[in-house]
């Protein structure tokens, strides 16, 4: 396995491999490894013959007051992950090599940034967008691999290869969670013990919220104060937001008619974590 840092090295490597007629595909991540991420570098090991992994911590997408500096580093252990599943090769670039001096070009998909995490982080998925878009004119990749945990990331990148036309197939990976249903995350391992175990109550919180819709309630506010109620049982949660959306345009629905997201961001402690869950409400006989 190759540790490429450098721009135009990555881009003979791509040129190599597609030399050999292999397809290119790319996992693009912020490093701090975990089975969350493994399950989407299987995928593209599954899917093409050339597997890269990137792994930088993007500082575009953090506000000042957020934690970038305090976001977990391990790029030893992440090499040895990669290593161990047979990537090809891993793009760890250092900030100067993303952004040479002050960058003045931004890429943005508006409208379904406006909602969830856009509306509390307006900056953040301007950043994502960015140096996603930069990763793929580097790479060139013939597939992407991204988590439904960031739902909301998902889709707008989605969106994004579809706007501006890049030759990318983006494919959806779902959420692994840990054994009490905690979506794994880089941020958990900032939890303490405590921490740890009441942040189980966001799976538990959407669980209900599902399980209310699953029988029959149609009214979103009904069901956000029980979701309400069971994050708010944690002493060190604190909620960010939660709302039911609508799944495909992200605008939160007045009414529980078709299918939806339920989405939410708590505090717990001094993490941030964001989850979610897709529910389709019964039919209503006429
Ligand atoms: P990061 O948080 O490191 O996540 C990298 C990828 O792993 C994302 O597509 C994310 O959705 C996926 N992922 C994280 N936890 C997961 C879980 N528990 N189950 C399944 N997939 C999971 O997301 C980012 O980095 C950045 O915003 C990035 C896209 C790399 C741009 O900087």
């Amino acid at each position: 396995m190759n540790i490429v840092e450098k721009i135009a090295i990555m881009r003979e490597s791509i040129q190599a491999a597609r030399g050999k007629g292999l397809l290119v595909g790319l996992v693009p991540t912020m490093g701090a490894l975990h089975e969350g991420h493994l399950s989407l570098v299987r995928r593209c090991r599954d899917e093409c013959g050339f597997a890269v992994v990137s792994i930088f911590v993007n500082p575009t997408q953090f506000a000042p007051n957020e934690d970038f500096d305090n976001y977990p580093r391990t790029l030893d252990e992440d090499y040895l992950m990669c290593k161990a599943l047979d990537v090809d090769l891993v793009f760890a670039p250092l900030r100067s090599e993303m952004y040479p001096g002050s960058g003045h070009s931004w890429v943005e998909v508006d409208k379904l940034s406006d909602y969830l995490c856009g509306a509390s982080r307006p900056h953040f998925f301007r950043g994502v967008c960015t140096v996603v878009g930069k990763l793929f004119n580097i790479m060139t990749p013939d597939k992407a691999y991204f988590g439904q945990k960031d739902y909301q990331q998902l889709a707008i990148i989605h969106r994004m290869v579809i706007d501006l036309n890049i030759p990318v197939d983006i494919v959806g990976c779902p959420t692994v969670r840990e054994q009490d249903g905690l979506a794994m995350s880089s941020r958990n391992r900032n939890l303490d013990p405590g921490q740890r175990e009441q942040a189980a109550c966001l799976h538990e919180a959407l669980r209900k919220g599902a399980e209310l819709i699953a029988g029959g309630q149609s009214d979103p506010v009904r069901v956000i104060a029980d979701i309400t109620a069971v994050i708010t049982a944690q002493p060190e949660s604190h909620i960010d937001y939660i709302s039911i959306v609508d799944k495909e345009l992200l605008y939160p629905v007045e009414v529980i008619n078709g299918p939806v997201l339920i989405a939410l961001a708590v505090q717990i402690g001094p993490v941030r974590l964001i989850d979610n869950i897709l529910v389709d409400p019964p039919q209503k006989s006429s």
